[in-house]
C-alpha cells in the first residue's frame, strides 16, 4: 500500500498518529489526514496537532460533542462523502484504538472495500458496558490489517476467530514516549509548574463510569483527599461543569486538560499516578511509575504484574491503601514492544 487516508478525531489519537505518520513518510507512504474533529477545544485538539508535528489535516468533519448514535453517525456520512468524491483512490485507510472515531471509519471503510488498517487491535477489557469495548471488537472483526501491541492481543483476536493480517509489533505510545520525553526534557520553559518534584501524585478522572456516577466521584474524591501528598488533575472538559459544583479538598489542585509536553513532565516528576485512563497506565509503566488504575478492569493486563499497577475500582479505602503501599521491589518487565512499533507498521503496511 502507498497511499493511504488516516482518520483520528480524539486527543490520544492525536499521540499514536503522530509517530506512525512520521514512520510512513521515512518509507515514501503518502497519507492524507481526515479530523474528525470529535475532540475540538484548542486544549485537546490544535495544541496537540502542532506540537507533535502531525501533517495538517485534509479535511476537518467537525462532528464536535454529540450523542453516541448522531456522532458515529455524522462521521460516517462525512467520511464516506468524502471518500466518494475525492479524486484520489486511496489503497487503505488507518484508525487507531476505540474511539467513535474509530469505529466510525472501520464501518465506512469496510462498507466500500477500502482495505481497513487498525492500530492497537486486540484489546479487550471484556467489559460492554463500556463504549470503547463495543467499538474495538466492531473494529477488529471489520479489519484487514490488526497491529498488536503485545501477544495477549493476539491471542483475544484468535479466541474471536481473527488471524488473517494479525501482528505484534509492540505499542506506538512507547515510540511516542521514548521520543517526546527527550523533547520535553529539552524544553526551555520548565518552570511551567511550579509544583516539586515526588511531592504530588498526578491524576486523571474522565470514564463516565467514575464522572457520570456521584457515588463513585465522591468516593474518588474523599480518597484523593486523604492522601499525603498534593493531588495534581489536568481536569477533562467533561468533569470540568461537575468538579465546578464540588467543594474539594485542600490538597487536590485542579489544572486544564495540557498537551502532551506538558504531561510527560508531569508525569516524570509525580510520585506516582492515579487514573482511568487507558494510555496513561502504559505511560506511567514507561516512565517507571506506579500506577493506581480506577477502574474494576484494564485492558493492559501486562502493567498489573509485580504491582506496577494495581486496580482499586472506585473504592476509597482501595485507592488510599494502593496509595500508601511501598514501591514494588521486582524488576519491570519489557512489555509491549521495543519503541519501534511505528516503524514495523509502516514496513508491514509497505510490503502489504
Ligand atoms: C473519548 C473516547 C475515549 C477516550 C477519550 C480521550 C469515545 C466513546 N470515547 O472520550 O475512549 O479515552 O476520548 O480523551 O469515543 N468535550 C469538550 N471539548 C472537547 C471534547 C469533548 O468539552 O474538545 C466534552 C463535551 O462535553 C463532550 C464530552 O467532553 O460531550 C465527551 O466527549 P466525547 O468525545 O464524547 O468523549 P470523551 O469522554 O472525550
Amino acid at each position: 500500500m502507498k497511499n493511504l487516508l488516516t482518520v483520528i478525531g480524539a486527543r490520544p489519537q492525536f499521540v499514536k498518529a503522530s509517530v506512525v505518520s512520521f514512520a510512513l513518510k521515512e518509507k515514501g507512504i503518502m497519507e492524507d489526514i481526515i479530523n474528525t474533529g470529535q475532540h475540538y477545544d484548542a486544549e485537546m485538539s490544535t495544541v496537540f496537532w502542532e506540537e507533535l508535528g502531525i501533517p495538517q489535516p485534509t479535511v476537518n468533519l467537525a462532528v464536535g460533542s454529540k450523542s453516541h448514535a448522531h456522532q458515529t453517525a455524522e462521521i460516517m456520512v462525512k467520511l464516506e462523502d468524502y471518500i466518494m468524491s475525492s479524486e484520489k483512490k486511496y489503497d487503505g485507510l488507518i484508525v487507531y484504538g476505540d474511539t467513535n472515531s474509530t469505529l466510525a471509519a472501520a464501518l465506512v471503510a469496510s462498507k466500500i472495500h477500502l482495505p481497513l488498517i487498525h492500530v492497537e487491535a486486540g484489546l479487550r477489557s471484556f467489559n460492554k458496558a463500556m463504549p470503547e469495548e463495543v467499538n474495538r471488537i466492531m473494529t477488529d472483526h471489520v479489519s484487514d490489517l490488526l497491529f498488536c501491541s503485545s501477544e495477549i492481543g493476539v491471542s483475544n483476536l484468535k479466541k474471536e476467530n481473527i488471524t488473517k493480517g494479525v501482528h505484534n509489533v509492540g505499542d506506538v505510545m512507547h515510540d511516542a514516549v521514548l521520543k517526546f520525553t527527550e523533547i520535553a526534557n529539552r524544553r526551555q520553559d520548565k518552570s511551567a509548574f511550579s509544583f516539586v518534584a515526588d511531592e504530588y501524585y498526578l491524576a486523571t478522572v474522565h470514564r463516565p463510569s467514575n464522572t457520570d456516577n456521584d457515588q463513585h466521584l465522591s468516593a474518588i474524591i474523599a480518597a484523593f483527599g486523604s492522601l499525603n501528598k498534593k493531588v495534581v488533575w489536568p481536569v477533562h472538559p467533561r468533569v470540568k461543569t461537575k468538579l465546578a459544583k464540588i467543594s474539594l479538598p485542600k490538597n487536590i489542585e485542579l489544572i486544564g486538560p495540557q498537551p502532551y509536553l506538558n504531561m510527560l513532565r508531569l508525569l516524570a516528576n509525580s510520585a506516582k499516578v492515579l487514573t482511568d485512563s487507558g494510555g496513561l497506565q502504559k505511560e506511567a509503566y514507561w516512565s517507571n511509575k506506579v500506577c493506581i488504575t480506577m477502574r474494576e478492569e484494564t485492558e493492559w493486563v501486562e502493567t498489573l504484574e509485580n504491582g506496577w499497577n494495581t486496580l482499586v475500582g472506585a473504592d476509597e479505602a482501595k485507592i488510599v491503601a494502593a496509595v500508601n503501599a511501598p514501591y514494588p521491589t521486582a524488576e519491570r518487565m519489557a512489555i509491549y514492544g521495543e519503541g519501534d512499533a511505528s516503524e514495523r507498521i509502516a514496513q508491514i503496511i509497505y510490503n502489504s
